[in-house]
């Protein structure tokens, strides 16, 4: 069914690398397409020693240098989520397994879709987005362009299940 908008949220371990990384680069293709307004994006940590924090500055760096701008701090994902959001987003089958332990059952179970990120990857050679946190700053660029790909797939899928004859002010 077309709705006019659609809520995504994005979710990694701590929240502070993969996760606001992919929020930022999905904002900015579906700003580029003129579809920033039917998008309602957030990200998420399946673990909390994040909270309150900013992203991780090799997130930002890596961010800027592709004229990406990273807004918002850390958040544990809660159960609510699931009945606030369209999709729910992870970033690997690890955080996968947390969202499905955390997500209640029958109708406590919420409306969001959970999926993979690099489910929307074309020709993806893994199904995880590798975790960047350990290593250095190459690893985040490497994030980044598979991020890209992903997101570029996912607006893609989720631009189609709009309404297009929405009335414009
Ligand atoms: P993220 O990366 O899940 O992409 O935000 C990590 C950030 C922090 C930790 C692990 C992964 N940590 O163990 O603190």
């Amino acid at each position: 069914m077309a709705t006019d908008t659609v809520s995504v949220l994005f979710v990694c371990l701590g929240n502070i690398c993969r996760s606001p990384l992919a929020e930022g680069i999905f904002l900015s293709l579906a700003e580029s397409r003129g579809l920033g307004d039917r998008f309602h994006v957030d990200s998420a940590g399946t673990g909390s020693w994040h909270t309150g924090e900013p992203p991780d500055t090799r997130s930002i760096s890596v961010a800027a240098a592709h004229g990406v701008r990273l807004v918002g701090v850390a958040r544990q994902v809660t159960r609510r989520d699931f009945d606030d959001f369209d999709v729910i987003v992870a970033m690997d089958r690890s955080n996968r397994r947390s969202l499905e332990r955390l997500r209640g059952y029958g109708a406590r179970a919420g409306k969001a879709d959970v999926v993979m990120m690099r489910a929307y990857e074309p020709r993806a050679r893994d199904p995880d987005v590798p975790d960047p946190y350990y290593g250095g700053s190459h690893g985040f660029e490497r994030v980044f362009r598979i991020l890209e790909r992903s997101c570029e797939g996912l607006l893609d899928d989720l631009s189609a299940g709009l309404r297009r004859d929405r009335p414009r002010p």
